[in-house]
């Protein structure tokens, strides 16, 4: 799971909070919990007199919420529990969100702890309608929730598919992961908006026959660290990957492919539109020469002796390099055996790159399908830095820091 990975040291122990109404997915709010929790959010829960029915608020208390409001009247530590996320909390999120909920933050209707702390609140929120299809069809529900995003509030729109009453439609909790990094996003300065970012990532596969191919382990995390810090910063983020197995929200446009040429021809349609290029795609250099007799057999082999021709796949990196316009910025990365700061320079020089990121793929904690990584960053102007083991999505983050700074 992507979300699990987003850990970044900007948003540590930020406090945000955390509204659960009366709806069946309010099961699912426990594991929003563990989510927020996971991506190093310090989190608060109120649970409304109807969440309270179908989930106990000892199970937030026990998950780790810092907080468990549960009524106007009845605040334990604090008689002020009604303000207290609006005075200690930056952004709010209510999931699931009933109807009845959204309508009276709609109106303003102070009459029980989860409206009335929203009524108070002044930073970002964030909302999922989650009901049966009538209900969110309904015209009531419709105009609250056009009043409530007129006045900013973030509806997180409900999928459609089979709800619990059995009835199907629009009216389901979204996606866990697209609620966490929606939070985050609330949390984030929106100084990339307008920018635009493609991103390539993941390796590639290049078939020798209808059932084999040549490929490499990457898993596509670390280009997916550096998409989401865009995206988080208001980026548009186009993501051209191959096969790897990552979900991203729903507004970055994914081109997958298979094979480098094709990521080739996809990165080239969309390279003229795009301010920066991040290329972290693990493209193989070389493609077997394809057998086209169908599945390549053990009788195909002339006297037991097997040999494939390889030939060479374009560099991606490198024509775009070559075919940069004024103001474009391109980061590369170059994944290395050895000899790092050399490498380093000789691509970003070859590639015509702004930013050459280069990584051992031997050292332990670094390298392909681990969650960390051991960098050596190197800048056109000559600025280098080696950075210590860091999660990918710390590695991630500084770098969109670095590029920006480029973009000046
Ligand atoms: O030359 P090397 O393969 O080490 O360069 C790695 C960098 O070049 C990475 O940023 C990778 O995404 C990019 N690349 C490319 N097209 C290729 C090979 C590598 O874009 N055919």
């Amino acid at each position: 799971m992507l979300a699990h990975h987003l850990n970044f040291a900007i948003h540590r122990s930020t406090p945000v909070h955390l509204g659960v109404t009366g709806s069946v997915a309010a099961y699912k709010s426990a594991e929003i919990l563990r989510m927020l929790l996971q991506v190093g959010l310090d989190v608060s829960v109120t649970l409304t007199s109807g969440a309270a029915k179908f989930v106990s608020p000892l199970l937030f208390e026990s998950l780790g919420a810092s907080a468990v409001y549960t009524s106007l009247w009845d605040t334990p530590d604090s008689a002020f529990g009604h303000l207290e996320p609006a005075q200690k909390t930056k952004a709010m999120l209510v999931a699931p969100a009933t109807a009845n909920t959204l309508a009276k933050m709609a109106h303003g209707i102070a009459d029980e702890i989860l409206s009335t702390q929203y009524l108070a609140f002044q930073g970002p929120v964030l909302v999922a309608p989650t009901m049966n299809p009538r209900l969110f069809e309904a015209s009531a529900t419709q105009d609250n929730l056009a009043l409530l995003q007129k006045r900013g509030v973030k509806i997180l729109e409900p999928e459609s598919g089979e709800m619990a009453c059995g009835e199907t439609g629009r009216g389901r909790l979204p996606n866990l992961e697209y609620m966490v990094i929606e939070v985050l996003r609330a949390l984030t300065v929106q100084d990339m908006a307008g920018t635009h970012v493609l991103v390539t990532l993941g390796p590639t596969q290049e078939f020798f026959d209808p059932v084999r191919y040549w490929t490499n382990p990457s898993t596509g995390l670390m280009g997916a660290c550096l998409a989401m810090a865009a995206w988080l910063r208001g980026a548009k983020v186009s993501v051209v990957h191959g096969p790897v197995d990552l979900w991203f929200p729903p507004d970055v446009a994914r081109v997958p492919v298979v094979s480098a040429r094709q990521m080739y021809e996809a990165c080239i349609d969309l390279w003229p539109t795009q301010d920066i290029g991040l290329m972290s795609a693990a493209v193989s250099d070389f493609s077997p020469v394809p057998f086209t007799g169908g599945k390549f057999k053990k009788r195909d082999i002339q006297d037991g002796d097997m040999r494939v021709a390889f030939t060479s796949n374009p560099d991606i990196l490198r024509t775009l390099g070559e075919n940069k316009a004024p103001g474009q910025k391109l980061l590369g990365f170059c994944a290395e055996t050895g000899n790092l700061e050399h490498w380093a320079s000789f691509k970003l020089q070859e590639k015509h790159c702004d930013l050459m990121v280069a990584n051992s793929v031997t050292a332990e904690g670094s390298g392909f399908a681990v969650p960390t990584n051991i960098v050596y960053v190197l800048d056109a102007k000559g600025r280098n830095e080696t950075w210590p083991t860091l999660s990918k999505s710390e590695i991630g983050w500084r770098l969109m820091e670095w590029m920006t700074q480029l973009l000046d």
